[in-house]
């Protein structure tokens, strides 16, 4: 997938991806750094992935940095954020896209504490952090963002219903944002084709991933579905605040 960002677009903006040592987040990173934008690329476990890929964009011209945090520990999120401030002295970007919830041996609550409460103290705790003019954009899914009215499958629930929880607890925080000169855009997208989450789903539901594909017409792969994520940081604010990635037909 080529960068759907024109080059130096970003230059001189700072961009903090959570989630970003693999998959969906670091397709974003790169994209932003391949722009011209200083990346916070932040890992919870995958250090050594965070590293290589900080090289990589290093290599490339771009100022990089790793930052470890647990989303759930609301220590390393103020760290992140007072590191992030230190080098490069204030966020234009905050994509927030780490996720989970499927992990297995977790505490009951542990998707609702890391889809909602988590995201939004990431937010509270990076809004001092934020330039005016600054883009929050909340990756989410369809599976997630139409629970209220669209059933999904039963391994997949307590996600979405955390997911949609966690989109509208940072909702909520609009007309605070909206003072502070910050814009906030949802993603929404359909599965994503290679992911883990797919990969998860599929193996208990058999021909859940083809039958999706057959009637959304397309599924994203991970390098699209970023180049929307990351297009979503840049281009005007869409009605609602929402914008969807992928066919929505089967949703309401
Ligand atoms: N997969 C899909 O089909 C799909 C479809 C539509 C939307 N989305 C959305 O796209 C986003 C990315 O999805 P994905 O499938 O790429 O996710 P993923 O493969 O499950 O990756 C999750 C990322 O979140 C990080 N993470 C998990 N728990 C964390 C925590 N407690 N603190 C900090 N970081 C944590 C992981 O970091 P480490 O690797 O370092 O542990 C990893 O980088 C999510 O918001 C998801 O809802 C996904």
């Amino acid at each position: 997938m080529t960068n759907p960002l024109a080059p130096q677009l970003l230059a001189g903006k700072t961009a903090l991806v959570t989630g970003s040592s693999r998959g969906i987040g670091a397709d974003t990173v790169r994209y932003f750094a391949e722009a011209g934008a200083n990346v916070v690329i932040n890992f919870r476990n995958k250090e050594a992935r965070a590293l290589k890929l900080a090289d990589t964009l290093r290599a490339g011209g771009a100022n990089a940095i790793t930052v470890g945090a647990d989303l759930t520990d609301p220590a390393s999120v103020a760290a992140m954020i007072d590191t992030v401030q230190a080098e490069f002295g204030g966020i234009d970007i905050l994509v927030m896209n780490a996720s989970g919830g499927m992990e297995s041996g977790m505490a009951e609550d542990y998707a609702m504490v890391l889809n909602r409460d988590s995201q939004l103290n990431l937010l509270e705790t990076a809004l001092p952090a934020l330039n005016p003019g600054a883009r929050v954009v909340f990756v989410t899914s369809h599976q997630a963002h139409f629970i209220n009215n669209t059933a999904t499958m039963p391994e997949y629930e307590p996600v979405a219903r955390s997911k949609r929880a966690g989109e509208d607890a940072l909702r909520a925080k609009l007309p605070e944002l909206t003072a502070a000169g910050v814009e906030f855009v949802v993603v929404s997208g359909d599965m994503i084709e290679g992911t883990i989450t797919a990969t998860l789903l599929e193996r208990s539901n058999p021909g859940a991933i083809s039958a999706r594909k057959e009637s959304a017409g397309k599924l994203y792969n991970v390098g699209e579905f970023a180049a929307e994520v990351a297009l979503a940081a840049v281009e005007p604010v869409p009605e609602n605040n929402t914008r969807y990635v992928g066919d929505v037909s089967d949703f309401s």
